[in-house]
């Protein structure tokens, strides 16, 4: 059975004010519990295709359709309920008097019983390494612990459709680590916009290449025999998968770029001899 699309986008153009051009005849479709890497260049469109599709932004041409229901100006606050969207930039998302409030904002506003919103939101803080900022202010915080609370409000949340924009920006390696395990383990259909590809590459299913127009969609494997592709997305392979090419010339070896360290070390096992 074909998997249900959860977000559909169809020919979609988007200018903002001023005619500057953001995307051009954008068609994708994201399957329920598909995890998709939306990747490119600076100024590529990821931010603005995100936003589309949480219903903050709407196209003069094309349709977005995400859960079943077109994404229009009119109704844009139930389609917003469908989607949880982690904002690039955390000053766009943390707003209450402390930290506390700030994610239990979401719950509260589903009409949830108190006793049920506190349980999600000590279990948000603590999943997203945030607890020890409970009574903070949020304004006050680092970028990197902004980010935390952002993404512990999402969690409290658990809407069926997660758009993260670019989810580890500003955290400290171990905070990158734990985002990506929690995100791993979630069920939700995820679109996330990240210049990280070993990120992308450990979480996602599915690489969908931007730069105003879509360049690429396919498998990772796919993407990182394609330097044509990466090369006009901006892209580096990550280190480890680099340094493999390198000793692949060397020991003149033929296998494809590894996508995970893990991958990597079972590659040097294989051509230890
Ligand atoms: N409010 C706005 N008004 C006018 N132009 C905008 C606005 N927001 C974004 N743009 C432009 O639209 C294009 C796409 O921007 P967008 O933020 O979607 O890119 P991005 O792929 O998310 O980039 P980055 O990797 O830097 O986050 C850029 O050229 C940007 O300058
Ligand atoms: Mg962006």
């Amino acid at each position: 059975m074909v998997p249900l699309a959860v977000i559909s986008l169809k020919n979609v153009r988007f200018e903002y004010p001023g005619r500057h051009l953001a995307l051009e005849d954008v068609s994708l479709e994201v399957a329920e519990g598909e995890r998709v890497a939306l990747i490119g260049p600076n100024g590529a469109g990821k931010s603005t295709l995100l936003h589309l599709m949480a219903a903050l932004d709407f196209p003069r041409t094309g349709e977005v359709i995400v859960a079943g229901r077109k994404v229009e100006r009119k109704g844009a606050a139930e389609a917003r309920k469908q989607v949880g969207f982690l904002f690039q930039d955390p000053d766009d998302q943390v707003f209450m008097p402390s930290v506390w409030e700030d994610v239990a904002f979401g719950p509260l506003n589903m009409g949830l019983p108190e006793e049920e919103v506190r349980c999600r939101v000590e279990k948000a803080l603590e999943d997203s390494g945030a607890s020890h900022l409970s009574k903070r202010v949020p304004q006050n915080l680092s970028l990197g612990e902004k980010k935390r609370v952002a993404v512990a409000g999402l969690l409290s949340m658990s809407p069926p459709v997660l758009l993260l924009d670019e989810p580890t920006a500003n955290l400290d390696p171990q905070g990158r680590r734990d985002l990506l395990n929690i995100l791993a383990g979630l069920k939700q259909s995820m679109v996330i916009a990240t210049h990280d590809l070993a990120l992308a590459f450990e979480l996602a299913d599915r690489a969908v290449v931007l730069n105003k127009k879509v360049l690429f969609d396919g498998s990772f494997h796919e993407l990182v025999k394609m330097p044509e592709v990466l090369k006009e997305a901006n892209l580096e392979l990550p280190s480890f998968s680099r340094l493999m090419m390198m000793y692949r010339q060397h020991v003149g070896a033929d296998f494809e770029p590894p996508l995970t360290v893990e991958e990597a070390f079972e590659l040097l096992k294989d051509h230890r001899s």
